[in-house]
């Protein structure tokens, strides 16, 4: 009886079943984190487009911390990081790994005089004493175990930089104290630039960044049959093909695309390509409301007519052509050209030409009223 449950999990922040590439990259920080203290993959920041997987990394990325018996640290949203860090989430993490961290808690004697500052921090920042101390306990305590802690800010784009320059400041502390921690965040390509621009401590502008690309297609095959297979049935080779040639290595159409394909017939050993073809219409509605609609509404009138201007064509959009269909100066075009390049909504593809980075944008803008 071949399996009901369906593997495919088209949900954003939701990890897949099976992983599609992102190999090399979880490897290296696999190794960084054996390295010791200084290792430059210690401190990742992660961006790229909507759905690329940048959720799904830092996921895999606390996994193996965990792994190696580190404490995984969930930087806390909002403008009251540090505050709820202080107050709340390490006082809980000593209170569960160190028993004198307790007593004293409860005896009210605070937590004032643990630990012991050894580096003055001088950055443009207040510094969060208490903060930094707290950490520093508790690092104590890890290093007993020969662990250290990993901390993760997801969503960076909606955090406000200087609250994240503030964190960097009592992190850069601990690294400058060398002791065994890691930092990975992740968010959309403008929201990293700006956080980079306006939150830069040193630390920041020296973290690594790796950009999500979009998955080779070998890479969404290989996974596309691996999720299958795993549940207990078989991916037809053409329908591989035509999942691979409808997913264009977007790490969310794998799972949109294998889920509602998986789903009409799952009493049915094989995943035909028949079912894969059937959900095309649906690929192209999902992806114009979940990932086009948000993307396209905050640009400015100019940014999207000139997304417009290039949703005529079927392949990618001469520059010149762009610039005669808005009635503007190449000056101009390129204006507009260079913003939506930094939005990573399209790419610069051969001299002179550009093209949309996500698939089925054109087929989106085609579809909105003007
Ligand atoms: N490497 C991968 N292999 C297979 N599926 C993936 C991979 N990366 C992401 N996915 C799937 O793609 C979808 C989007 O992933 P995720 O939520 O991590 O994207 P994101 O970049 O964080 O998006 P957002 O910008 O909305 O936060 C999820 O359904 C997830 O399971
Ligand atoms: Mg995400």
């Amino acid at each position: 009886m071949p399996g009901t449950t369906n593997p495919f999990r088209p949900s954003f922040g939701v990890s897949p079943r099976v992983l599609a590439g992102r190999t090399d990259l979880l490897q290296d920080v696999d190794v960084a984190l054996d390295e010791g203290p200084g290792s430059p993959l210690r401190s990742l920041l992660v961006s790229g487009a909507r759905g690329m997987g940048k959720t799904v990394v830092l996921n895999e990325l606390e996994e193996i911390a965990r792994t190696r018996g580190w404490l995984v640290l969930r930087l806390p949203e909002g403008p009251d990081m540090l505050t709820e860090l202080e107050t709340s989430t390490v006082p809980a993490l000593l209170a569960e790994h160190d028993a004198t961290a307790v007593r004293r808690r409860f005896t009210g004697a605070g937590v004032s005089g643990v630990g012991s500052v050894t580096t003055e921090v001088e950055d443009r920042y207040p510094v969060h004493r208490s903060l930094t101390r707290l950490l520093e306990r508790l690092s104590d305590v890890l290093a007993v175990h020969e662990t250290g802690m990993m901390f993760t800010l997801d969503e960076v784009q909606d955090a406000d930089p200087q609250v994240v320059g503030r964190f960097a400041t009592v992190y850069q502390h601990l690294v400058r104290d060398e002791r065994e921690v890691a930092f990975a965040a992740a968010g959309l390509p403008v929201g990293v630039d700006q956080l980079l621009r306006q939150g830069g401590t040193t630390f920041l502008r020296r973290a690594e960044r790796v950009h999500l690309d979009l998955l080779t297609d070998e890479e969404v095959a290989e996974a596309a049959r691996a999720t299958v297979s795993d549940a207990g049935r078989t991916l037809a080779d053409d329908a591989v093909a035509a999942l691979v040639e409808i997913v264009h290595g977007y790490p969310y159409l794998l799972q949109l695309v294998g889920y509602h394909a998986w789903r009409v017939d799952p009493s049915r050993e094989e995943v035909t390509v028949r079912d894969v073809h059937s959900t095309r219409p649906l690929v192209v509605e999902r992806m114009g409301r979940l990932v086009h609609a948000p993307a396209v509404a905050p640009l400015p009138e100019g940014q999207r007519s000139y997304l417009r201007a290039m949703a005529v064509d079927d392949g990618p959009s001469s520059t010149r052509e762009i610039a005669e269909r808005m009635g503007v100066p190449m000056q101009q075009q390129n204006v507009y050209r260079a913003r939506l390049i930094d939005r990573e909504l399209i790419r610069p593809t051969s001299h002179g030409f550009v093209d949309v980075t996500l698939p089925y944008l054109r087929e989106h803008l085609r579809a909105q009223p003007r």
